[in-house]
């Protein structure tokens, strides 16, 4: 099996290479570094009738040099990150250009907000975009797509389970009566700004709920995380805990991990109920005991051809930016230890080994995007470059003595 694997990653030609953690993190040279790459994109996006605003960036293929763009529709989670990474260069570089084609990009997914919810990935689309728009300019526009959309949100909480349905398409095919993916606890953000910015105070609670189930059904005695969870929605019992795009049923998938260790990171944040902080811990501490040397993820820990297998930037970015936070939550030595946790992946991201450099407009090369699927192998995917810009911006701050959070 092992040789097999190995074989695979020759093939479809991936880098097996033993990373080492290299120099130190200078944080403004690796925002200078995301702001050329950001232009490089625009520049790639410019077609002689213009910019197609609802195109947006999703991959670059290892053999591949150019972005593969998606259309902006309620099928594409990824459509936020893009326009989220503008807002992110903008807030950096404060250039007019940036924050127009933000705006316009932004744009392009109002339409979430007045259609029935397609899934559960209203949080990604909608939260990052027009979340980090808000934030940022106050326009009161934003605000209301933002009410509006954690409202549809809101409409696939099921009050028996306790949780948010995440994947409505599957629940006929795959006989999932009702299935939460570990990747939903990121929409819980929205919920929470929305209960506490003008909406119904309910989607406070369905977060809490969401959370409380979570922590209860979708994790092994390790802390380690199903990706997803099957409940009954008779009796709101949990059937199986499987896998979606982890190695197996069984194994801690990266970034599956990296989503419960920013949700609860979040929802701590938002509740300030200690049973969360301790919660953030334990998932942390099970993917810090298991990292290799430069503090970059295998795909999923549990790959069996690991050395060989492909690394994943984008778990290695989002789980950063949540350290980042987390620190900031405890007392100074475990605090430090999180936060140095965080510096040694940021560093390892902003080496050579992973920044994609000139060879390619986006951040970051080496992540995994969906391996049963055989999908974005080894690629560069956009919400790698998303939470690793959030990440520096966050490092930023910190070192600068402000809130880690804009
Ligand atoms: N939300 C899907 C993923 O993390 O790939």
């Amino acid at each position: 099996m092992k040789k097999i694997v190995v074989g695979l990653a020759v093939v479809l030609g991936f880098c097996t290479c033993a990373h080492q953690p290299s120099g130190t993190l200078d944080v403004n040279k690796a925002l200078d570094y995301c702001a050329k790459q950001t232009q490089r994109t625009l520049t790639e996006l410019k077609t002689d009738s213009g910019i197609d605003y609802t195109m947006m960036p999703r991959n670059i293929m290892a053999d591949e040099q150019h972005w593969n763009c998606r259309k902006a529709t309620k099928e594409e989670w990824c459509a936020g990150f893009w326009p989220g990474v503008l807002w992110y260069d903008y807030e950096y570089t404060k250039d007019k250009q940036v924050l127009e084609e933000a705006e316009n990009f932004t744009h392009s997914l109002k339409f979430l907000s007045h259609i029935p919810a397609y899934d559960h990935d209203l949080g990604f689309l909608v939260f990052c975009s027009y979340g980090n728009g808000y934030r940022l300019t106050k326009n009161p526009a934003y605000k209301q797509v933002i009410l509006d959309t954690a409202d549809t949100l809101a409409t696939l909480f099921n009050p028996i389970v306790g949780t948010i349905l995440s994947w409505p398409r599957e629940v006929e095919p795959r006989n999932w009566p009702h299935n939460t993916i570990m990747d939903n606890m990121i929409n819980l953000e929205m919920l929470f700004w929305a209960a506490k910015n003008g909406g119904n105070p309910y989607l406070y609670d369905i977060a809490v709920s969401h959370a409380d189930k979570t922590m209860k059904s979708q994790f092994r005695p390790d802390y380690t995380s199903y990706h997803v969870a099957v409940y009954d929605t008779i009796t709101g019992n949990l059937i199986k805990g499987v896998t979606h795009q982890g190695y197996a049923d069984s194994t801690m998938w990266a970034r599956g991990q990296a989503w419960a260790i920013y949700g609860y990171t979040v929802v701590y944040r938002e509740t300030k109920d200690p049973k969360y902080l301790d919660f953030a811990q334990k998932v942390t501490d099970v993917y810090l005991d298991r990292l290799p040397e430069d503090k970059v993820p295998y795909w999923d820990f549990d790959d069996p051809s690991i050395p060989n297998a492909p690394r994943d930037a984008s778990a290695g970015a989002v789980v950063a930016s949540a350290l980042l936070e987390l620190s900031t939550y405890l007392p100074n030595g475990t605090g430090k230890r999180y936060k140095d946790a965080a510096i040694e992946m940021l560093t390892s991201l902003s080496s050579d080994s992973y920044q994609s450099g000139e060879s390619k407009p986006s951040f970051l090369l080496h992540s995994v995007g969906h391996w049963p699927n055989h999908s974005e192998i080894d690629a560069s995917i956009i919400y790698a470059d998303y939470y690793y810009i959030e990440a520096l911006l966050r490092l930023k701050r910190l070192q600068e003595g402000y809130g880690v959070l804009g």
